[in-house]
């Protein structure tokens, strides 16, 4: 059963039940056509109340039937729609918690709407790449008014009922209904019952005084804020026409082209992945979701450096009190200024008030011993990167941390086993992997150990919801999924500079790719020594794996990056602009011709081409060893921590849009360029089998 029919008194009620948001799926569709006839037939209804069961009335079209025939099937959409529209009997559709996409294009084709407060209100559908295509475009501007609705459309995002019902000559809602929804809907369908002629959207107007100004202005403000994204200025488009089309039917059909059109870009192909991935990455395919979790009340964090306060930064914003431990008080004074300074900033930049700033503080404690934090439910070690001083801050909280405590670490490179085997609880150890800033970067990659238990599993992945991240699951090895991959990458780009491009060239070139920064100004970003001091390690483990010696070259002349005021790029004191450095050029050029390299010119083409399937081939062999669970986590990590482009959905979304035989192919090509890595390019059995197979990642 997808909707339920009942009969109370004079008014029929159809409920959508299809969980987990009442989706528009087909089913559902069928059973609520179905219940507007039967009560059409039905002498004893008078009226009908459309409701929904659960957590919303409707989460709009199911998302999960988009290009399958089961979407177009009939009732689709539209035609749900005008069967609504065209009952005899009054239609009333009673909102609640969630209502959006298709599910608030329903609504508007039923005759009447009433709503509890506090509902959210949206036309989503832009942020899947699309437009509302069931008539939103052409029944919202006639009920809230061409700009407030544009507006809607255009972010999607979701605006309270009670908000909506506040506005002047507003005719979304007919009444906002507090206590109970269904007996105040059956109330008011009483009411109305009688009433004649039946109220329709589609007979309003939508009005604007200066339409051609304000719709060039619009187009202009969309074209700024989503320059790699068609949809919104198509939903500019559609508004347009509900106020200039020849008739209302006139303009949903142009709607339902465009709707249409959208839907086959790899933009909305992109977002409509994102939007799933982002939700698989919470389910871990052997920890059911039923897995009894932890409970987190306090939490602990060791070390005040540049991760330990971002860190806690998360938990205070969460409401969870946090005790953060050092060695010695300077570090923690430094620590604890650098937190307060950075809420400062957001209460000058108005995004946060002041009271939450003392409430958050408040929730902040310091300690230099270890009796302090023995409580907290869970302790994150963030101290320097040396397996020595993990080993002393494991060792400790061992002997005092209070059984069941999750005891995890943020390290970015050493081995999660290692430092669970320092402790008597295994199980009990994670690794938690903010990126920084942390207290702003969204992605969170979750290290199980070989020990780890299910339970800490799921209580990690619930936590980092509640701190708003989105957490992915890595197994463990060098550099987990991200900076591994992201080795490949900066490996690549060294070899393009020994080529013959420069840093400019590179970071332009991945930057018009979409990425929000290029290597080498990330590079002096995050300071290059960091890089310099992993390469040490790598020459030492791994002395076969080959690098570019400009990077090591770099840092010898003292060019760290932004905080020695240069880098790859030469910066104004103060400054943030990157500006081409001769003397980095100078470098590049000497080492090339000790190296006997004629440059050469290389495209962009290439470069992009040779930076992005390192990332590929290197996720490859990740998701063969079982380090990620699936290809569309790895799109996650990267969408999240690594600035790749959202409309390009991933690494691996990118890799099945250009066809994985065609990326075999170029590898192909790139291991035959004497200067680069053939080893490296022999690609991954998985993609190897997958692009002979004709499939795809995702
Ligand atoms: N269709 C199918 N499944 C949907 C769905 C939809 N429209 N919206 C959400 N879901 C699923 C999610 O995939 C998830 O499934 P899972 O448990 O198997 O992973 C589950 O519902 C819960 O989703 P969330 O974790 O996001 O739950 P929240 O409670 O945090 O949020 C929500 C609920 C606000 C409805 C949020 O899911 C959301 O924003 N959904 C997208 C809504 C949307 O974009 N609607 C427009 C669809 S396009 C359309 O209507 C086209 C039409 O104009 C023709
Ligand atoms: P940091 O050097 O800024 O801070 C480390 C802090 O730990 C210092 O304040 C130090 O006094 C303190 N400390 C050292 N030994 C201690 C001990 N025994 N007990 C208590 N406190 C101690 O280092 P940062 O950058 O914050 O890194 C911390 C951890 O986070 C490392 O494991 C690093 O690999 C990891 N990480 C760092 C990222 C970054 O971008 N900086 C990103 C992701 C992870």
């Amino acid at each position: 059963m997808t909707a339920s029919y009942e009969v109370r008194g004079a008014v029929a009620v159809i409920t959508l039940n299809n969980p987990p948001v009442n989706g528009l799926g087909y089913a559902t569709r069928k059973a609520v056509a179905e219940g507007v006839a039967r009560a059409n037939d039905d002498a004893a209804v008078q009226a009908i109340v459309l409701a929904g069961a659960g957590k919303a009335f409707s989460g709009g079209a199911d998302i999960r039937e988009f290009g399958t025939p089961k979407a177009l099937a009939e009732p689709n959409l539209l035609s749900l729609i005008k069967t609504v529209e065209a009952s005899g009997k009054p239609v009333v559709a009673a909102i609640h918690t969630v209502c959006m996409g298709g599910g608030l294009e329903l609504a508007l084709g039923c005759h009447y709407r009433v709503a509890a407060p506090g509902a959210s209100i949206a036309l989503p559908e832009v942020k899947l790449g699309l437009l509302p295509g069931a008539g939103g475009t052409q029944r919202l501007p006639r009920v809230l008014g061409v700009e407030m609705a544009l507006n809607m459309i255009v972010k999607g995002d979701p605006v309270k009922s009670e908000v909506l019902a506040a506005l002047p000559g507003q005719k979304l809602f007919d009444r906002l209904i507090d206590g109970d929804l269904l007996e105040g809907a059956i109330a008011f369908a009483n009411e109305v019952a009688a009433r004649r002629p039946l109220p329709s959207v589609r007979q309003l107007k939508a009005v604007h005084p200066e339409a051609d100004a304000y719709f060039q202005f619009a187009r202009n403000t969309v074209k700024a804020m989503a320059k790699h994204f068609p949809a919104p200025a198509r939903c500019v488009d559609c508004v347009e026409q509900a106020v200039k089309a020849p008739s209302f039917d006139a303009g949903l059909a142009y709607e339902r082209g465009a709707f249409t059109a959208l839907m086959f870009t790899p933009e909305s192909r992109a977002l409509r992945h994102a939007f799933f991935a982002e939700r698989a990455a919470s389910k871990i395919p052997d920890v059911p979701e039923d897995t009894p979790q932890r409970k987190i009340e306090r939490v602990a964090v060791i070390g005040a450096g540049t991760m330990g306060g971002g860190i806690a930064m998360n938990f205070l914003n969460a409401g969870i009190p946090v005790t953060i431990l050092e060695t010695k008080q300077e570090a923690l004074d430094r620590g604890i200024a650098t937190v307060r300074k950075n809420y400062e900033a957001q209460v000058k930049k108005g995004k946060l008030q002041q009271d939450k700033l003392d409430q958050r503080m408040a929730l902040l404690s310091t300690t230099l011993s270890y009796d302090d934090i023995k409580n907290a439910d869970l302790v994150i070690e963030a101290v320097f990167e040396d397996l020595g001083v993990k080993e002393g801050v494991f060792k400790a909280l061992d002997e005092v941390m209070k059984p069941g405590a999750i005891l995890a670490s943020n390290t970015s490179t050493l081995d999660v086993d290692r430092i669970a085997a320092f402790t008597k609880r295994p199980q009990d150890v994670v690794g938690m992997h903010f990126f920084s800033p942390a207290n702003v970067m969204k992605l969170l990659e979750v290290v199980r150990g070989a020990k780890t238990g299910k339970d800490v599993l799921a209580t990690v992945m619930a936590v980092a919801k509640k701190i708003r991240k989105t957490a992915v699951v890595s197994g463990v090895c060098d550099g987990f999924i991200g900076n591994r991959m992201i080795e490949q990458y900066s490996r690549q780009a060294g070899f393009l500079l020994e080529e013959g491009a420069t840093p400019q060239q590179v970071d332009k070139a991945i930057e018009k790719f979409g990425f929000a920064m290029g290597p080498f100004r990330m590079g002096d970003l995050a300071g290059n020594d960091i890089g310099w001091a992993i390469r040490k390690r790598r020459y030492v483990e791994k002395p076969n794996m080959r690098y570019s010696k400009t990077a090591d070259l770099l840092c010898e002349m003292g060019r760290y990056g932004q905080k020695t005021g240069a880098g790859w790029y030469d910066y104004l004191p103060g400054k943030r602009d990157a500006i081409p450095s001769a003397a980095v050029v100078e470098m590049i050029e000497k080492h090339r011709a000790e190296l006997g390299i004629t440059p050469r010119k290389i495209s962009d083409d290439e470069i992009v081409h040779r930076l992005v399937y390192s990332l590929v081939n290197e996720a490859a062999k990740i998701l063969e060893e079982g380090i990620a669970s699936k290809a569309s986590d790895i799109d996650m990590v990267y969408l999240t921590g690594y600035g790749f482009p959202l409309w390009r959905g991933g690494p691996m979304n990118y890799a099945d849009e250009q066809g994985l035989y065609n990326v075999v192919q170029a590898m192909k090509r790139f291991a035959k360029n004497p200067h680069d890595d053939a080893a490296f390019w022999q690609p991954a059995p998985l993609l190897a089998k997958l692009a002979d197979e004709g499939k795809r990642f995702n």
